[in-house]
C-alpha cells in the first residue's frame, strides 16, 4: 500500500505526537465541562479514536454521517444527514471531530444544525486543514496539521474507500487515480 504513495507527509510518530498535544489542549480548555464529542463518519474514525484516548477529562462520544446530495451539489453546500446523533445536543458543549476541512461546507452546515438545535457551544477539531480549498469562511478551533492542496490518503482519508487504514498520511501517486 505504501508503494502507492508519492511521498509521506506525516509519519505515524509525527501524528501521534501532535494528537497528544492537541488532546492536552482540549483537556485543559474543557476542564470544567463534559463535552459531547461528535465524529463525522467515515473519515474521522481513526483520528477520533486516537484523540479521545489523549483527552483526560470525561467526554461523551457520538457519531454523525453526512453526505452531499449527489456529486454535482457538493459545491452548493447542500448536505444531507445520513446518520443522526443518538443524544440531544441542547445545552451541550459540542466538539466536532473531522479528518479534514476542505471547502468548509460540511462543517459550516453541521455547525449551523448543531447551534439551531441549541448546543451551548460548537467547536471543531480536525486532523488536517487544507485552507487553499476553502469556499466558506470557517476555521477549525483545533488543528493538528495544515496541509497543501494535494491528493492525500491515510489516517482516515480515502481514495474510493481505500487507504483509510494507513497509519501515516501521504500524497497518492497520480497514476493511481488518473484516467477516472
Ligand atoms: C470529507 C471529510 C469531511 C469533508 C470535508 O468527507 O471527512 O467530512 O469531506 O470536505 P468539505 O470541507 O469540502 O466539506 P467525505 O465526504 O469525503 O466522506 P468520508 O468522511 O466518508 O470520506
Amino acid at each position: 500500500m505504501l508503494d502507492d504513495l508519492e511521498s509521506i507527509l506525516f509519519s505515524r510518530e509525527q501524528i501521534a505526537d501532535r494528537v497528544q498535544e492537541v488532546g492536552r489542549t482540549i483537556s485543559r480548555d474543557y476542564a470544567s465541562t463534559q463535552p459531547l464529542v461528535i465524529g463525522v463518519l467515515k473519515g474521522a474514525f481513526v483520528f477520533l479514536a486516537d484523540l479521545v484516548r489523549r483527552i483526560d477529562i470525561p467526554v461523551e462520544i457520538d457519531f454523525m454521517a453526512i453526505s452531499s446530495y449527489g456529486a454535482s451539489t457538493k459545491s452548493s453546500g447542500v448536505v444531507k444527514i445520513i446518520k443522526d446523533l443518538d443524544v440531544p445536543v441542547e445545552g451541550r458543549h459540542v466538539l466536532v471531530v473531522e479528518d479534514i476541512v476542505d471547502t468548509g461546507m460540511t462543517l459550516s452546515y453541521l455547525r449551523d444544525v448543531l447551534l439551531r438545535r441549541g448546543a451551548a457551544s460548537v467547536k471543531i477539531v480536525t486532523a488536517f486543514d487544507k485552507p487553499a480549498r476553502r469556499v466558506v469562511a470557517i476555521a477549525p478551533d483545533y488543528c493538528c496539521f495544515e496541509v497543501p492542496n494535494a491528493f492525500l490518503v491515510g489516517y482516515g482519508l480515502d481514495y474510493s474507500e481505500r487507504y483509510r487504514h494507513l497509519p501515516c498520511v501521504g500524497v497518492l501517486r497520480p497514476d493511481i487515480y488518473s484516467g477516472e
